[in-house]
């Protein structure tokens, strides 16, 4: 492999310990032992807890109370029963195809609480979701006006911005510099005369999102204030009210050794600033802010769990090669955007207790040397038929993977809370 590849010791148990109970050997998932859930849904699978979701959901609309509401960004775990849970919990849905409109809509998302964001929307989609209904739809270049136009049908819409680079944060950035996302804020005043030549387009907010996995609340607060500050200049050059500012996802979670969590509170005591912000400008004052994330709200809740098919050695290092690999979770491979490639926390969760003593790498059975989860990992002197879970599983997991790579059987996925197991059927 390459040089890049650094080799930490294994974080996994102490994040396991912070966010999961852990009942003698057993790692508990809401409510059940690990071994228990998989001895139901076989082996590998993506095992989510409900609570955990719920957790995340309820600590950020604590922190973001009075001022914005939460949508959920379906992309990030686009199962039906997650996306019911956050309906549950009252979060709008935003999406990014006619496929996560149909699951939002499946899972009893009302229409005018989903938005439409996404760079290729194709007119297909356009004329679904407009004819199903939707709240708003994110208007990201020049040809969707067109499009939208020759549909016909009045859609309220909300222009995305691209914005400058000097508020851009984020592991990978989506915005700030040259993206096939929105409108650059350099080209805003085109793009609003562009919108307001389209007729049965009514202009009703803006959409700023800059980029994901953003870990320093400073940054993200940074980005917010700026959306702000592009939406007060937005309704100032139309001379109308604005109805939404959504100030995008982005929310990260902690991966890796070090890293260390969002600070909510930090977020939360700048939110009474923010909210001033909004209303120091008249035609902004009524607009409800919008913060749309995904990883934030599902990641931490799921993880997946293989069990060991084979365990070798090979000149000095010791192989797990395990029943899924990154034909499941290509996240976990290192090979969904990361430049270096860091161990995601793994725990061998029916094996809590015992030392971490036969440090090995975890491969899974596709004929590359990309398919491996962990190097060098601290895990305990396992065997065939032992199981191995990664944790901050629960987004950009299955959905963000080559299932089809090598044709092996794809793996379960089951929400798990109050000891009930669901099997969720993709
Ligand atoms: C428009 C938009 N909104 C929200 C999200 C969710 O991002 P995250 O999971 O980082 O919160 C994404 C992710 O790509 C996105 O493109």
């Amino acid at each position: 492999m390459a040089d890049n590849v650094q080799k930490p010791a294994n974080h996994g148990y102490e994040l396991a310990k912070g966010l999961f109970e852990i009942n003698g050997d057993d790692l508990v998932l809401g409510g059940l032992p690990v071994r228990t859930i998989v001895a139901e849904v076989g082996s590998p699978a993506y095992l989510y807890d409900g609570q955990l979701m719920r957790r995340a959901y309820r600590r950020l609309a604590d922190a973001l109370k009075g001022f914005a509401s939460i949508y959920y960004s379906a992309k990030a775990n686009p199962a039906e029963a997650v996306i019911r849970l956050f309906l549950e919990e009252g979060a709008g849905i935003e999406i990014a195809s006619l496929g996560e409109y149909r699951a939002a809509i499946a899972a009893g998302a009302a229409p005018e609480h989903i938005l439409f964001a996404g760079p290729g929307k194709r007119r297909a989609e356009l004329e679904a979701v407009i004819e199903g209904g939707i709240g708003e739809i994110h208007i990201e270049g020049v040809d969707e006006i067109g499009r939208l136009r020759s549909i016909g049908k009045p859609v309220q819409a909300s222009i995305r911005i691209n914005p400058v680079p000097t508020v851009q944060a984020g592991a990978m950035r989506m915005g700030g510099k040259a993206t096939a996302f929105g409108f650059d804020e350099e080209d805003l005043d085109a793009a609003i005369a562009a919108v307001a030549s389209a007729d049965n387009i009514e202009l009703v907010g803006i959409h700023v999102y800059g980029g994901t996995q953003i870990l320093d609340a400073e940054a993200l607060l940074g980005q917010w204030r700026h959306a702000i500050t592009l939406a007060a200049r937005v309704a100032r050059t139309t001379g109308k009210p604005l109805k939404t500012i959504d100030l995008g996802g982005g929310l990260g979670i902690p991966y890796y050794a070090g890293d260390k969590p969002l600070d909510l509170d930090a977020v939360a005591a700048a939110v009474p600033e923010l909210a001033a912000l909004l209303k120091s400008e008249p035609l902004i004052a009524g607009a409800r802010a919008i913060v749309e994330p995904g990883r934030f709200l599902v990641g931490e809740a799921g993880l997946y769990v293989s069990e060991i098919n084979t365990v070798k050695q090979s000149r000095g290092v010791r192989f797990l090669v395990m029943e899924g690999g990154m034909n499941h979770h290509l996240a976990a491979s290192g090979n969904l955007g990361q430049v270096i490639k860091r161990n995601y926390p793994v725990v061998a969760p029916a094996r809590m207790t015992a030392p971490s003593d036969a440090p090995a790498t975890l491969v899974g059975p596709l004929c590359t040397p990309l398919d491996t989860l962990a190097r060098d990992a601290g895990l305990p002197d396992l065997k065939a038929g032992d199981l191995v879970a990664v944790l901050q599983s629960g987004a950009y997991g299955l959905t963000a993977s080559p299932i089809n790579f090598l044709s092996h059987p794809h793996p379960a996925e089951a929400l798990v809370e109050n000891g009930r197991i669901e099997a969720i059927g993709r």
